[in-house]
């Protein structure tokens, strides 16, 4: 027991190329003792284990590697859920909803009992929805139960902007919100480069049209992806392994994730500060009217869809 908790573990559910990309990656750029990946597809586990293995032999091998179980899994200080059916090419994420809701009840059923300390980050789509049902199904508190929704949208967004401006993606503030799925939006009112609102930083292109544009390139990204290469990963895993070191290192860093909104009673991203307990708080957001309307669209959409699920599964 001593040596467990002198140990950090990651947990990764599912190892196939989102699982496998994230596990190289916190390989890559060490942060905890040990990453653990569970797959029931046993022949495929033991094969990325080796390969992933391989790449650790080189020189700084901080971080390990090993094929475990649900059980050690659900012990460990994060456990990432991977695990699912993927889009194919012109399927939208919400379409896997009730083939990954089944994953998801019997990988619970099957990590339980899970330690009270365990931060649950849901990468599996529909992650909105997911991160909902995994907070019920794992009975932690809604602090530590959360999604990496539009994160991911939103660095697509700080690409683009950065490459219209002509900065580095890193001095653009501005979130994609609400789904990560159709109904998300860009939170246009709020965002800035360095402290310059961007109407003022790029105030002869911020047309409507230019907006729609980059609204479409960033709802889209993943699609045209897929569509392409069959699956998105590096993105993912990237943002995923961030998120992972954001909570480690408790570094209280602001992100948009998808987590529990009591106010809608649904899972969707809101800016939060993120730390050693999971979301540590929300931050409160002014959004403009039609931005406010768009959130309560996208949290309209995504209850129907969870109690649409929630008949289901007592059916
Ligand atoms: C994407 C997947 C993770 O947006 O939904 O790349």
């Amino acid at each position: 027991m001593a040596e467990q908790r002198l140990k950090t573990s990651i947990a990764i559910l599912g190892c196939g190329e989102v699982g496998a990309t994230l596990a190289y990656t916190l390989l890559q750029n060490p942060i905890c003792s040990e990453v653990i990946l569970v797959d029931p597809k046993k022949e495929l586990l033991e094969a990325q284990v080796r390969d992933l293995g391989d790449a650790t032999y080189g020189g700084r091998a901080a971080t390990k590697i090993r094929a475990g179980t649900h059980q050690e899994a659900g012990q460990s200080d994060i456990v990432v859920i991977t695990a699912g059916a993927k889009q194919k090419p012109g399927e939208s994420r919400l379409s896997l909803l009730n083939r990954n809701l089944i994953i998801l009840t019997s990988i619970f059923t099957s990590m339980s009992p899970i330690s009270p300390h365990t931060i649950l980050l849901l990468v599996a789509n529909p992650v909105d929805v997911l991160t909902y049902f995994a907070r019920k199904l794992s009975g932690l508190p809604e602090s530590q139960v959360l999604g990496t929704g539009t994160s991911l949208d939103s660095a697509r967004l700080r690409g683009i902007l950065a490459q219209k401006a002509q900065v580095s993606p890193s001095s653009i503030d501005a979130y994609v919100l609400g789904e990560h799925g159709d109904s998300q939006f860009v939170a246009w009112s709020n965002a800035s480069i360095g402290s310059t609102p961007l109407h003022l930083a790029l105030s002869d292109q911020l047309t409507d049209e230019f907006k729609t544009d980059i609204e479409s390139h960033t709802r889209g990204a993943a699609g045209a992806i897929i569509a392409a290469k069959g699956c998105t990963a590096y993105g993912i895993g990237n943002v995923a392994a961030s998120i992972c070191k954001y909570i480690l290192f408790d570094s209280r860093t602001v992100r948009p994730l998808s987590f529990f909104q009591p106010r809608f009673s649904c899972c969707l991203s809101m800016p939060a500060v993120i730390g050693r307990k999971g979301i540590l708080r929300a931050m409160p957001t002014q959004l403009d009217g039609d931005e406010q309307k768009l959130l309560e669209d996208c949290a309209v959409g995504l209850r129907a869809i969870i109690e649409g699920a929630e008949k289901e599964l007592k059916a």
